[in-house]
């Protein structure tokens, strides 16, 4: 019988399952059976460790967080595809997974992941392994794809964050800084930051000072608002040029982050009270938003698609209104990071609300 294979690598998020959930169903209509490889591109070879899945046996999946196939974070067949610094997957490695995929008589594999994942699924899909890719990341940092989901949930936690932060910042008229994730792009400091009445936002993509920030502070003083609240990217750069959470793991970003550094300035500069709250993984954890439940059951659905047509090595993607897909090599070359001229920034400034760049 024809067999689709799926597996989920790279850091998790919400949403996950639902996709899992999205190609077993979709692939079992069609009548294919369905392999889930274990912890991401791990479970595929020495030794291969995978279940088979079924509608019976992935009921009840769509709310759950994280992933029932487990995942892995820069394992073995980290890679990636840029031009001239591309990184090779190991030979051996790649001769065995092709037996694995053969032996199983997969006619095509779903590879769910972030930038780092899609470069691997590229490097197989050079190699002759069947793969298609689906795009996911909190960060919403793939290019190709107007939302990864993960993205919807992590913001609504943020948001949810700033909510009750906001009153404790009221009460005691402090300076709350919230840090949140965003390696490389300020998606969720932006959004959570308009949706939570955020006062100022600090982005890897606008380089701000520290006077524009106390000067925002200070000017809500002014209106009679002691407190301020301050969302920070892990990813932005001091204006030093110092980034902080850029290049380490969301372990070392938490043990003295970007947040800890802005609340200790403000107050060293200001001498008002300032306290900071890292949000970390709480951002990947949980159960998806109806949004990212959506958006992900589409992707599965579409990536059992693009395999029955034959359209293997490429990536399914969302460009509104429609899911559609592009070639994986697409999204896995550049960043999609926040536009400082885009509509979003703009209201956000039409607002009141500063992002560190200039005193208005
Ligand atoms: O890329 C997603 C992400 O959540 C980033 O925002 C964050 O920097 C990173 O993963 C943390 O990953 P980990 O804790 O797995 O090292």
């Amino acid at each position: 019988k024809k067999c689709i294979g799926v597996l989920t690598s790279g850091g998790d998020c919400p949403g996950l399952n639902a996709v899992i959930r999205g190609v077993v169903k979709s692939s079992n209509q069609l009548g294919y059976d369905c392999v889930g490889f274990l912890q991401g591109y791990e479970g595929l070879h020495d030794p291969v460790r995978y279940k088979t899945l079924t509608p019976k046996n992935t009921t009840g999946i769509l709310n759950q967080g994280g992933t029932i196939l487990g995942s892995t974070n820069k394992g073995r067949f980290a890679a990636t595809v840029g031009v001239s610094d591309r990184v090779e997957i190991d030979p051996e490695l790649l001769a065995g997974v092709k037996t694995t995929v053969e032996q199983l008589g997969i006619e095509g594999l779903v590879c769910v992941g972030g930038d780092g994942s899609l470069a691997i699924a590229q490097q197989f899909h050079e190699y002759g392994i069947p793969v298609v890719g689906v795009p996911k990341t909190i960060d919403n940092d793939l290019s190709s794809t107007a939302f990864t989901f993960g993205f919807d949930s992590a913001i609504e936690c943020a948001t949810n964050a700033l909510d009750r932060l906001h009153t404790t910042a009221a009460s005691h008229g402090r300076i709350m800084v919230l840090e949140v994730m965003g390696r490389h792009a300020g998606w969720i400091a932006l959004h959570a930051g308009i949706a939570g009445g955020g006062d100022v936002i600090l982005l890897p993509e606008i380089p701000w000072t520290w006077e524009n920030v106390c000067h925002k502070v200070l000017s809500r003083e002014s209106q009679g608002k002691q407190f301020t609240l301050v969302v920070v990217a892990e990813g932005a750069a001091l204006p030093d040029g110092r980034g902080v959470g850029k290049e380490q793991s969301g372990r070392q970003a938490q043990l003295g982050g970007i947040g800890q550094i802005v609340a200790e300035e403000i107050e060293r500069r200001l001498q008002r009270e300032t306290r900071v709250c890292v949000l970390g993984h709480l951002q990947r954890g949980g159960a998806p938003t109806t949004f990212d439940r959506v958006l992900a059951t589409q992707y599965g659905a579409h990536a059992v698609r693009l395999i029955v047509e034959g359209k293997l090595g490429e990536m399914v993607c969302y460009q509104p209104p429609d899911i559609m897909s592009v070639p994986i090599t697409e999204a896995v070359n550049q960043l999609r990071q926040v536009d400082p001229n885009s509509s979003a920034v703009q209201a956000a400034r039409a607002l009141g609300i500063s992002f560190g760049n200039s005193t208005a």
